[in-house]
Order: structure tokens, then sequence, then C-alpha cells
């Protein structure tokens, strides 16, 4: 249900129209998000790698930002997906290169 201040925003900037799917501009934020918790977690998984065997502290570190960096990812993804939708909008998993 619109208040009057939705109506407000949406009178003033067509793009602010909300929808049970939020606005576009919503969409792309969240797809953006997206792709920095991936980026993110490549990064955290290629500094496991180099600390694996070496460092226990510093292997923990990287195993807690992966696992943060997993959930923020999933829980965007969630967000993305329409109502009912179970599949991922985009595969959650990237190797480090
Ligand atoms: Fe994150």
């Amino acid at each position: 249900m619109a208040t009057a201040g939705t109506a407000d925003r949406a009178e003033r900037n067509p793009d602010r129209r909300g929808s049970a799917e939020g606005t576009l501009r919503d969409q792309e934020i969240m797809h953006e998000s997206l792709e920095s918790e991936a980026k993110a977690l490549v990064l955290y998984r290629e500094l496991l790698k180099c600390v694996e065997g070496r460092s226990v502290i510093l292997e923990e570190y990287a195993r807690n930002m992966v696992y943060a960096e997993e959930l923020h990812a999933s829980e965007v993804d969630k967000m993305l997906r329409r109502p009912g939708e179970v599949a991922a909008v985009r595969p959650a998993q990237q190797s480090a290169a």
C-alpha cells in the first residue's frame, strides 16, 4: 500500500515507482552488490590459498571472511529472486584466478 510519502517520491522520480519486485534502480544496486560480494569472495579464497599451512590465525581469518561473503552473496541473491523462486540468480561459486 502506497503512502502519501511514497506517492510524492514516485512523482518526483518515475524510476522510484514501487512494485512487488522493487524498482529498476533497486535491482541494479542489488546486482552491483552481488558482483561486489563475488569479487570479495574470490579475493578471500585467494588469501586462504596463500596462507593455508603457514598461519592458523590468517587461515581462520580468511575462512571467516569467505563464510561472511558467501552469506552476504546468498542474502543478496535471495533478495533478487521473485517470491517462490528457488534458483540462484547466478552461481555463487567463483574460483580464484
Ligand atoms: Fe560482504
